[in-house]
């Protein structure tokens, strides 16, 4: 059983992850009281900071990070007087060994290494930990995303990292899993009975998963160029929705049962490949727009030349399984979207017969919309009547139960995704990260459509930024008689 770790190392310290994201998720952890009282954080990168100059780095970023009504400024130098920094560069031997000597001397229990590097450093610095026996026992790796570019790339990763870490102590990142919203669908769904006797195909007529974003190539055209939406959202964070929508209850709340089930339903998706792209997939790339009634550039102008990467995805999937034979799962996602918006709608059957049609009331169908971001919100849309007196009947409007969680837990601070994943990371609870077979499955089925798009050749269809995306899209959903959810 894992003591809760006492050191934080975290690579590629000075870089923009560390600085945005993590750190400031160490300070609200911190403040909270939840990190352990000899706790310390080591950071590392190449830079030759000296620990004032890194101490100080941090300080700016948590100011700048901070919101002013969570600034409490003793709990802020108390974190900062336990953060140490060791310059250190793979391939220059004695930075590292210095840095292996700081990690023991700095260690006094368990430690967690979180690689926020480039992920083609990730196999290297294992087996540079590995070399100063800094692997086995008491020890726990976070990788962040892309594991490979695709199936045999994450395959090679994940082998080169097992070679030095068992797997239990790889712990797989996914920031989704550590949003709230995203755990509140376990909640929802494992935590009512009401819900989960409707959650199959008899009761759900079609199951739609948006990830909207306003944002373009925020200054990432490296990255994300040689990525695209396909395997930047799609492989990780929309298959990781999709899994917790779509699986079976797992018998409890604990890493190997929620990953059993996880890992089933990337299974069962059905293959998109060179047959089916046609018809199953759109690729997007946006051209200038307005987004939010600002003129935007389009995808090629912001990167300063022509490029055939997707900015956005549209898919029609299906799970063969018993639960969800026949229901498709719609998937989208993409940049430059008119609104940022990450939700999961599920529409149930109509009704059998409808005892209205003589007033001429359309019965409409009933929705549940769980709404992730920006805000919390729980909807499910049901007929009601019309107040009023009508001669020829009943006549019958649509209404939501309507659940602001923003407002229903308006004293609990937002936390940001890191806190849970490096409480969880500490402490050496695996649940909510991703497990390898996880990876290569999501890989696999990602690489099925990626290869059926080379092998068409087509480029992406443009849309205007500020738009949903390329007319294409709401031909997948219409050809079936569905629309996407504005
Ligand atoms: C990252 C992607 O994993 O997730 C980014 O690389 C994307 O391209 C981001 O913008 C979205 O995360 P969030 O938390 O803002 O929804």
């Amino acid at each position: 059983h894992a003591q809760p770790a006492n050191l934080m190392v975290i690579f590629g310290a000075t870089g923009d992850l560390a600085q945005r994201m993590l750190l400031p998720s160490l300070y609200g952890l911190h403040r909270d009281g939840y990190l352990p009282k000899n706790f310390r954080i080591l950071g590392t990168a190449r830079s030759e900071l000296d620990e004032d100059g890194f101490r100080a780095l941090v300080a700016a970023s948590l100011e700048q990070r901070i919101a002013v009504e969570d600034r409490d400024s003793a709990a802020i130098a108390d974190l900062l007087s336990r953060i140490c920094y060791q310059p250190a560069a793979l391939g220059d031997e004695p930075s590292f060994e210095a840095l292996a000597r700081r990690i023991k001397s700095l260690r006094d229990g368990d430690v967690v290494f979180h690689l926020s590097t480039s992920p083609k450093f990730y196999v290297s610095i294992c087996e540079a930990l590995g070399r100063h026996g800094l692997n086995g026992e008491g020890t726990r790796v976070l990788l962040e995303k892309p594991i490979g570019h695709n199936f045999g790339e994450s395959v090679d990763v994940n082998e080169g990292v097992g070679r030095v870490f068992d797997e239990d102590r790889v712990f797989r990142v996914d920031h989704y899993l550590g949003k709230e919203g995203v755990q509140n669908l376990l909640a929802l769904r494992f935590g009512n009975a009401l819900f989960e006797p409707l959650w199959n195909s008899r009761h759900i007529e079609q199951v739609q998963i948006t990830v909207a974003e306003t944002v373009g190539l925020e200054g990432r055209a490296d990255y994300y160029d040689g990525s695209g939406a396909m395997r930047d959202m799609v492989q990780n964070h929309l298959l990781q929705l999709v899994c917790l929508t779509a699986m079976e209850p797992p018998s409890q709340f604990d890493p190997s049962a929620v990953r059993n089930e996880k890992i089933k339903v990337l299974r069962s998706l059905r293959g998109i490949g060179r047959e089916e792209v046609a018809s199953h997939s759109v690729a997007g790339q946006y051209v200038s727009g307005a987004v939010g009634g600002v003129a935007v550039p389009g995808y090629a102008e912001e990167l300063g030349r022509s490029s055939s990467t997707e900015t956005f995805v549209a898919l029609r999937a299906h799970i063969d399984n018993w639960r969800w034979s026949g229901v498709p799962f719609y998937l989208r996602t993409g940049k430059r979207l008119p609104r940022r918006c990450t939700e999961i709608y599920l529409q149930f059957r109509a009704v059998p017969h409808s005892i209205f049609a003589n007033a001429g009331a359309s019965v409409e169908q009933n929705a549940l919309v769980i709404r992730l971001q920006p805000e919390e919100r729980i909807e499910l849309f049901m007929m009601n009547k019309t107040p009023g007196l009508d001669r020829s009947g009943i006549k019958l409007s649509q209404v939501a139960l309507d659940l602001d969680l923003h407002q229903e837990f308006a004293h609990h601070r937002k936390r940001l995704a890191y806190e849970r994943l490096y409480l969880d990371a500490i402490e050496g609870n695996g649940t909510l990260f991703v497990r390898r077979d996880e990876v290569e499955a999501a890989w696999h089925w990602v690489d099925d459509i990626l290869d059926g798009w080379q092998h068409r050749g087509a480029a992406p269809k443009s849309y205007p930024a500020g738009t949903w995306g390329p007319n294409a899209a709401f031909s997948l959903t219409d050809r079936h008689g569905h629309t996407w959810r504005e």
